[in-house]
């Protein structure tokens, strides 16, 4: 549709997570005019849910190059090596920063940082805060630093409709659809000389995720529109312990942090064997692929739809016990149990609480689900996509920094790090403002109403298990959906019609990747095949995972 009103702006940033904020603020005062845009209200994005923590090398004795060994052996050979010495060398002065800009970090009795430990990493390297609820108080400080910046305009109820390209292909605007009122409602474009994409990722594209609802893969839809490369996007990672609700339980499901494991916790099936052992040195805390297939394998093996979480003795644990991690929350007495949960895990205390579970004393069902984009639009170390003038960061972004699997807790990390890089770049490389070029792009909206079925397409079809069978149906079914025509146009159009230029791609590249790796698991190509797939991996590691 004709924008109903325009404006201007130097930079637009869509998203206001933790990638949007960090990259806003880092722009405040070396650009004048910068609006940040999002499509509901400001915390409603991934950040805010993010328990775990955020991963650095900030510990005593833990060096960037540990953290690069083990970023790179989770990534299964696929990762960008430039892209994760950045991440890591860059990372502990960006948490730093963080802290000074007000994120109260939990710290241990003796007042050092709290470090715990999730799968994949040989070191207590996460920093967490209010025990499980990470995000929330990384969001908080955030918003905080924006409201102290009138110079920075914020819009919410505003969704990226899509890019306004100029004759050079590079960009002019954006349009955008606005839920609010006055001169700024219904769609209406902004022209500017900078997009930064900050909108997060794509997790609604399935039945069953640690997503909210607003994560629906408009960022990389509309950056697929403008012409932006893609890259890695079957490499779409399932966490393994979701809080398993029943079969019919659909949208945003309780995660249980790997920091549970972190600190102690384990799997178990339902005769009680612990069946991470022997699979993997690191066993319940192995790389999150390996333990989302191997709870998958048992629930096939077993036919059950879930398997089991024992975190029943963590608060009981005795001072001077085998060490778990190097939080300093173990050693409470039994009499204490639950005032340990309530300090550590209090999050998920309260939410497995109100399904009925209580971790204290009961077992708790788990199973994989939706948990993050590994792919997304291509970057290069400065968050540059293939389009002159379109940033991107947080996990909309790949600058292959993730391999086919991302270490836990180092998605927080990605986005303050890559946004302090755009910020380095973006203001010296500003495009004058231009008048956009005719659109001859038909946007062909679908009616909000198929996500339900778009969502059972690729969870049957393109979900933890692939196959070229079930792909090829699910592109068939995908191409029929996309030939209904929406009657209405408003957000549940837009997004579902993002939700499907976006599952059409990943079935695509999960098809065209015939081999196992990391989070894409082919069950008629089981074995990694590095001699095909060379490409950007780096093949000469060797990072012991199969
Ligand atoms: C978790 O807390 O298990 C999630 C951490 C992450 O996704 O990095």
């Amino acid at each position: 549709p004709e924008p109903g009103w325009t404006t201007t702006a130097d930079v637009v940033v869509v998203g206001s997570g933790i990638a949007g904020l960090t990259a806003a603020l880092r722009l405040r005062g070396q650009v004048e005019k910068i609006l940040v845009v999002t499509k509901d209200v400001l915390a409603a994005g991934s950040t805010q849910w993010a328990q775990g923590g955020i991963a650095a090398a900030l510990g005593p004795g833990d060096t960037p190059e540990e953290h690069e060994q083990d970023t790179l052996v989770a990534g299964a050979g696929a990762c960008d090596r430039e892209a994760v010495r950045v991440l890591v060398n860059e990372g502990p002065e960006a948490v730093r920063e963080l802290i000074a800009l007000g994120t109260n970090f939990d710290h241990d009795p003796d007042g050092e940082l709290s470090l715990t430990r999730e799968g994949g990493h040989h070191r207590d390297r996460i920093a967490h805060a209010g025990g499980d609820a990470t995000g929330a108080e990384i969001q908080r400080a955030l918003i905080a630093a924006i409201e102290q910046a009138p110079e920075i305009e914020v819009v919410q109820h505003a969704l990226a409709v899509d890019l306004l390209l100029a004759e050079d292909g590079g960009v002019a605007g954006l349009t955008l659809h606005v839920m609010g009122e006055g001169q700024r409602d219904g769609v209406g474009a902004v022209l500017c000389r900078a997009v930064v994409l900050a909108s997060g990722g794509l997790g609604q594209v399935f039945s069953q995720t640690t997503n909210p609802e607003v994560s629906t893969g408009d960022g990389m839809a509309v950056a697929l529109r403008a012409g932006a490369e893609l890259r890695d996007l079957e490499f779409v990672q399932f966490h393994p312990t979701v809080m398993y609700l029943g079969p019919e339980s659909h949208g945003q499901q309780p995660l249980i942090s790997e920091a549970v494991r972190g600190e102690g916790a384990f799997l178990v099936d339902f005769e009680g064997t612990r069946f991470m052992q022997g699979e993997h040195e690191l066993a319940d805390l192995a790389p999150r692929d390996v333990v989302a297939k191997a709870i998958m394998r048992r629930m096939i093996d077993t036919g059950q739809p879930h398997m089991w979480l024992d975190a029943r003795h963590l608060g009981k644990e005795s001072q001077g016990s085998e060490a778990t991690s190097g939080d300093g929350y173990r050693g409470a007495s039994e009499a204490s149990v639950s005032r340990y949960w309530e300090r550590r895990f209090p999050t998920i205390l309260a939410t497995a609480r109100s399904h009925g579970i209580d971790p204290v004393t009961d077992l708790i069902p788990v199973a994989p689900a939706c948990h993050y984009a590994s792919g997304g639009v291509r970057t290069d170390l400065w968050g540059r996509s293939t389009v002159p003038g379109l940033y991107a960061t947080g996990e909309v972004a790949c600058s292959g920094v993730h391999g086919a699997n991302r270490l836990a807790s180092n998605s927080l990390l990605e986005g303050l790090v890559f946004s302090r890089r755009i910020a380095q770049v973006l203001p010296g490389e500003l495009r004058p403002l231009q008048p956009p070029a005719p659109d001859t792009r038909t946007p062909g909206l679908v009616p909000g109403g198929l996500r339900r079925d778009l969502q059972e397409i690729m969870t049957t079809r393109v979900g933890v298990l692939r196959h070229a069978s079930g792909l090829a149906d699910a592109t068939g079914m995908l191409d029929k959906l996309a030939g209904v025509a929406a009657e209405v146009v408003d957000q549940e159009s837009w997004e579902t019609t993002n939700l499907l230029t976006i599952s059409l791609s990943l079935a695509d590249a999960a098809a065209l990747r015939e081999e196992t790796r990391g989070s894409h698991w082919r069950e008629d190509f089981p074995e990694r095949d590095d001699l095909r797939f060379s490409g950007h991996f780096d093949t000469v590691m060797d990072d012991g995972v199969t």
